[in-house]
């Protein structure tokens, strides 16, 4: 074992391998003989590890260099081969291949961005580029392990690149987003020209159906509508119908009197259309041709009688009007109505103080299982009241008798309807349940007409 030298010198030299062995234990580290060898012995390894990561570097650039060579279809001997012809170092070389790869990184990068098709698969590039583990992310990382004067030139490339593809996803997103809302455009469309369609939010009552047919039928036979008002005075209702006070049809008539004025006289509701005769009478001079639908109201109440109910009056006055007239227009009233091909009819000697001869009318029908029949069989069903009217109710609206002369007949809607649309009980027309409207009722817009049929 070497003797330990003492003496400024050697002190000098002992000093330095005694800092350089700081961090080791115990003698290791403050006893200049074992000092030397610890700090020999780390010398040693240290230069074997070293040789061992350089070679491992080397390694890893000769990969990665092979796969950008490749990348531009040449192999790695060759590329370096060219490189040493050109008289190229390879740490140069090694910059000038991150920049082509840039480059190529982001010619790359930016043909992703403008192929891709929708707005998810352009977020899937952004990612791929620019998220956490993105290209161009772990190149910023890279810098990290950089010169200074390296870094200073290829992270401004990178960060103009980052620019670059970041604008080229915005104008990319822009360009997508305006072509999905004409897509949407195109395929949600509302074309407003098609035609509505409609709701049906009610139906037609029977009775306004079969008034409306009524009209219609008439209408073609050169009727128009006339109309009276619902509160009427005795003399129209009563008195110009050759009824006068005592007579006794006016108690039959089961009148609703208003309260009697202070003139002792009193208002009626009208008992039923033929008031409507005489104002038609009074206010026009023949010839005159008319049907009045309207409300009546008697005071009545059972299966077949409801208080309030609706009639259409008829009415004809010219200079030679006859029965054979009113035959004629009620039997082509019945087949239009009924939509038979014909009906026969039954005309029976009756009597209403305001016609003379007065007639019942009856049509032909037959019952099967309860349900009637209108223009076949044995059976016979009064339809209406008629006659030609009288003179004193010719006289009393101020016309001549003598000159004058026609028919008229009163035939109750609710009635007509019932036998034509087979409902069997009066008193459910008029209460308003949504049921048997919906059972009996009629399309709204369906209008009758004698051309497009009436019901
Ligand atoms: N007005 C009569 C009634 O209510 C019907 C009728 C009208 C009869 C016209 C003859 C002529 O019963």
């Amino acid at each position: 074992m070497p003797r330990s030298k003492g003496g400024v010198v050697a002190r000098r030299s002992h000093k330095k391998v005694l800092a350089r062995a700081k961090g080791y234990f115990s003698r290791r580290k403050n006893v200049f003989r074992v000092a030397v060898q610890a700090v020999e012995k780390a010398e040693q390894y240290q230069y074997i590890g070293r040789k061992q990561k350089k070679r491992n570097f080397r390694s890893l650039w000769i990969q990665r260099i092979n796969a950008g060579t490749r990348e531009l279809g040449i192999t790695y001997g060759r590329f370096i081969n060219g490189l040493s012809k050109a008289g190229i170092e390879l740490r140069a070389s090694f910059r000038l291949r991150q920049q082509m790869s840039l480059e190529a990184l982001e010619q790359e990068t930016l043909a992703q961005v403008n192929a891709a098709a929708d707005e998810a698969a352009l977020e899937a590039v952004r990612v791929s580029a620019l998220g956490k583990k993105g290209v161009i992310s772990e190149r910023m990382k890279a810098l990290g392990g950089m010169s200074p004067e390296e870094r200073k030139s290829f992270g401004a490339a990178l960060n103009l690149l980052k620019d670059k593809v970041t604008e080229a996803i915005a104008a990319r997103k822009s360009v997508l987003t305006r072509a999905a809302l004409d897509a949407r455009l195109v395929t949600e469309k509302v074309d407003i020209t098609l035609p509505a369609r409609h709701e049906l939010r009610g139906t037609i009552h029977p009775v306004n159906q079969v008034w409306e047919e009524v009209v219609q039928i008439f209408g073609d036979l050169g009727f128009s509508v006339a109309e009276g008002p619902h509160i009427e005075d005795d003399f129209h209702n009563f008195d110009a119908l050759n009824m006068p006070p005592e007579h006794p049809a006016r108690q039959e008539h089961d009148t609703f009197y208003f309260n009697e004025k202070e003139d002792g006289t009193r208002m009626v509701l009208r008992t039923h259309t033929s008031p409507v005769q005489i104002r038609t009478m009074k206010s026009g001079a023949p010839p005159i041709r008319i049907i009045a639908p309207g409300r009546t109201f008697r005071s009545d109440s059972d299966m077949t009688h409801t208080p309030m109910f609706n009639q259409v009056e008829a009415l004809v006055i010219d200079e030679a009007t006859h029965m054979g007239h009113l035959k004629w227009v009620l039997h082509e009233f019945c087949k239009a109505f009924f939509e038979v091909d014909d009906v026969k009819m039954r005309f029976r000697a009756s009597h209403f103080p305001f016609t003379e001869p007065s007639m019942e009318v009856d049509i032909q029908c037959s019952w099967k299982d309860g349900q009637v029949k209108i223009g076949e069989g044995e059976s016979w069903l009064e339809i209406l009241g008629s006659g030609m009217v009288h003179p004193n109710v010719i006289k009393a609206c101020g016309l001549d008798p003598a000159k004058y002369q026609g028919f008229a007949f009163g035939m109750g809607i609710d009635r007509i309807a019932m036998l034509k649309y087979g409902i069997p009980d009066l008193r459910a027309f008029f209460d308003s349940d949504l049921r048997w409207l919906r059972h009996y009722g009629f399309k709204a817009l369906n209008v009758p007409t004698l051309a497009g049929g009436l019901s």
